[in-house]
């Protein structure tokens, strides 16, 4: 976050997962600018970290503060963190940063989309709102009474860029906010690129020694006269291949779907190698006989029938459990962040084998909308 020059971070109970004295070092390492406005530390009685931060942007003085939610569990920082409740927090705060010459607000919330919601509609004085915690992506921005929302999504595939007017005394009068995806498109910052690229490469390079481990292992145990491998004693994963010799027709149908594109979707967008963006793009990631690492793409890359009908070696009980397929099945993977529009009642006719004549269109993807650049 310091290489790519951000000004002022959120603080949420995700940076408190290894627990405080771990961001505590972190934070006084890099000095990142976290801002958050309603987290104390018990023993201090101080905020953990800045509540705010003004920084003069051009000509005007944009202040910055932080709120995080009072509702969810600290985790491991529970003991030793109390969170202020939000709005109160958030009063005093705009009223400090106006009094030292801020004449523009923004909050990065961390209190989830209605509460951060109902909160700029009953605290004056918040100019812009970035709408963190589990919120979908918008790819407009809204005004909430005289604040601009905007909703970036998940997972830092997106970029938001909000645009306001100010006035003679640099007072916003108007704003608004259009989120972007980062595709390709998107010019790469080499120092950041480096540093992620060396990520990936040494996370991949793990997953496969343990795999080679794992093979090594099994081919012992075969030696030994055991059962070959550690995946025949348990249900595994087999891949479309196998499910086609006797299947052709659904697997031709399966074929016209958005599922069997949806490794490609991620070599085209580059992040084939991204950890996190595999394990629903492929099949049963890390688990038996499932997708361990990108040496297994050509066998076990995409959505393929046994993400949605369970493991073949299952098979002899697929009848039995009548509907097993329901709403469930998908929502693993069509989560309210990467697919926000989901809704069974129209998806599901879009990936029966024998699809009814007539079916609803599915809504626009947002993650396929417009890039940055005007594309
Ligand atoms: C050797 C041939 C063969 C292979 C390979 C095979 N199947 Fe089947 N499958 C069958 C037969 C035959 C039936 C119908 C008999 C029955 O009802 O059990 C069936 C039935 C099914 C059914 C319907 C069950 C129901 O509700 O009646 C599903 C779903 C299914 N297979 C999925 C798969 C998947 C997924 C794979 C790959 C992992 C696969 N099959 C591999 C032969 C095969
Ligand atoms: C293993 C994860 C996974 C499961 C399980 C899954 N999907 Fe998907 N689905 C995806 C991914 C990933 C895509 C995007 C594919 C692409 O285009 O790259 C997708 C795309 C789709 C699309 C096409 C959307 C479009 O705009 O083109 C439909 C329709 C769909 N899924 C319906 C379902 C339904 C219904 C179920 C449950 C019965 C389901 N999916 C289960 C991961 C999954
Ligand atoms: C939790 C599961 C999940 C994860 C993790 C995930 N995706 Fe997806 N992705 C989906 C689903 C489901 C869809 C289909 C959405 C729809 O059409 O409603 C999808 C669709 C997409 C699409 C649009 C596909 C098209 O047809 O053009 C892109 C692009 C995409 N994902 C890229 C990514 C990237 C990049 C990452 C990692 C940052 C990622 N996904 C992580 C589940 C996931
Ligand atoms: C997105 C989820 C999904 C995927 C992927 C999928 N199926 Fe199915 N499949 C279904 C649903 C839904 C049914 C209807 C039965 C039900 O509602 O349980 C079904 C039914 C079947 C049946 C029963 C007979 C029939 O045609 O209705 C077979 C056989 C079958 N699937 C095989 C496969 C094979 C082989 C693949 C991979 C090439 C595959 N399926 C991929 C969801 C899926």
């Amino acid at each position: 976050m310091k290489l790519l020059g951000i000004d002022a971070i959120g603080v949420s109970e995700k940076e408190l997962r290894w627990g405080k004295s771990f961001l505590m070092a972190n934070y006084k390492r890099t000095q990142a600018p976290l801002v958050c406005a309603n987290l104390y530390d018990k023993a201090t009685k101080k905020t953990l970290v800045a509540p705010y931060l003004i920084k003069k942007i051009g000509a005007v003085n944009v202040g910055f503060f932080g709120l995080t939610s009072d509702k969810v569990d600290m985790g491991i920082s529970r003991d030793s963190l109390t969170v202020e409740d939000p709005s109160v927090a958030a009063k005093r705060t705009v009223e400090e940063m106006h009094k030292k010459g801020a004449t523009v607000v923004v909050l990065l919330s961390m209190l989830g989309k209605v509460e951060a919601e109902d909160l700029v509609s009953s605290v004056d004085g918040i100019d812009v709102v970035i709408v963190g915690r589990n919120t979908p992506l918008l790819q407009k921005g809204r005004l909430i009474k005289n604040t601009i929302a905007c909703y970036g999504g998940e997972q830092g595939q997106y970029i938001g860029r909000t645009l306001v007017s100010l006035d003679a005394g640099k007072k916003m009068t108007t704003g608004e906010n259009d989120t972007y995806i980062l595709g390709p498109e998107v010019g790469e910052k080499p120092e950041v690129l480096t540093l992620v690229k060396s990520f990936e490469d040494n996370f991949n390079d793990k997953l496969r020694k343990a795999e080679k481990a794992r093979a090594a292992k099994a081919e012992i145990d075969k030696a030994n006269g055991g059962t070959g491998t550690t995946e025949q004693a348990v249900d595994h994963y087999l891949g479309a291949e196998l499910c086609q010799r006797c299947h052709a027709e659904e697997y031709k149908q399966w074929q016209g779907t958005g599922h069997a594109g949806a490794w490609q979707t991620l070599v085209t967008q580059k992040k084939e190698a991204t950890p996190d963006c595999i394990p629903c793009h492929v099949l049963g990631y890390k688990q038996s006989g499932g997708f361990q690492t990108g040496d297994d793409a050509p066998r076990l890359a995409n959505v393929q029938c046994e993400s949605c009908h369970g493991m073949g070696t299952t098979h002899e009980s697929y009848p039995a459990q009548t509907k097993r397929i329901t709403e469930a099945t998908c929502k693993g993977c069509h989560t309210i962040s990467n697919s926000p529009a989901f809704d069974f009642a129209i998806y599901e006719p879009h990936i029966l084998h024998h699809p009814p004549a007539s079916m609803p269109p599915l809504p626009p993807n947002p993650a396929k909308q417009k890039m940055m650049g005007g594309h």
